[in-house]
């Protein structure tokens, strides 16, 4: 008998803005997930608190506990996030330090998606922190979508459709690279 089982990603926004590009690429995705693919949306990067190796314990704050297990429950995850001053969302990397040592990320199939073109600085150094982290980023899921100013809508939305085709075909090949991917 075929296994249909769905894959789960988690999609994480880097920015904390009410009217964020990124976090309308992760709406998108889960609007745009094929069948088979199921996208939720991390909302509580907000919440969790500054990194510091001491708290890092067995008891850990509950907004960490939740991420890790928000991850821990996900067969891959889709991250977009701004780049600001050359670097990776301060919040976004924050949160990324919590799992060093606690592993959610070892061997997870990852799309890093980047909204901006000019934003190379902060999507090479994601690359390579998730890469550090024992993350697998998936090359062909990981894509530059440039939004210019037509491309959300008066709702914030993604409406342009090739933009959409390309996250499609993104988040596809983030659930071929998903081991618990058995058929679509
Ligand atoms: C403090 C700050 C620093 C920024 N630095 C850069 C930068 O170094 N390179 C870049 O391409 N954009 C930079 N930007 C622009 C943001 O990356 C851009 O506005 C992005 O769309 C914000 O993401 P969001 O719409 O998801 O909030 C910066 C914006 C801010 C507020």
């Amino acid at each position: 008998m075929e296994d249909r089982r769905v894959v789960r990603v988690l999609g994480i926004s880097g920015s904390l803005r009410g009217a964020s590009s990124n976090s309308a690429v992760v709406r998108a995705a889960v609007r745009l997930a094929p069948a088979g693919v199921e996208v939720s949306i991390y909302c509580e990067l907000g919440d969790i608190p500054p990194f510091n190796p001491d708290l890092d314990t067995e008891t850990v704050p509950a907004a960490v506990s939740r991420f890790r297990a928000a991850l821990e429950a996900s067969d891959a995850v889709l991250i977009s996030s701004p780049e600001y001053a050359h670097g990776v969302s301060g919040v976004l990397k924050n949160a990324l330090d919590w799992l060093v040592g606690s592993g959610e990320l070892i061997d997870k199939p990852i799309a890093v998606i980047n909204a901006s073109a000019r934003a190379t600085h902060a999507h090479a150094a994601l690359c390579e922190t998730l890469t550090t982290m024992s993350g697998r980023v998936v090359t062909d899921a990981s894509i530059t979508i440039s939004l210019g100013g037509a491309a959300l809508d008066a709702d914030g939305n993604l409406s342009d459709p090739c933009l959409s085709t390309a996250l499609t075909s993104a988040i596809e090949a983030l659930a071929r690279a998903t081991p618990t991917r058995r058929s679509l």
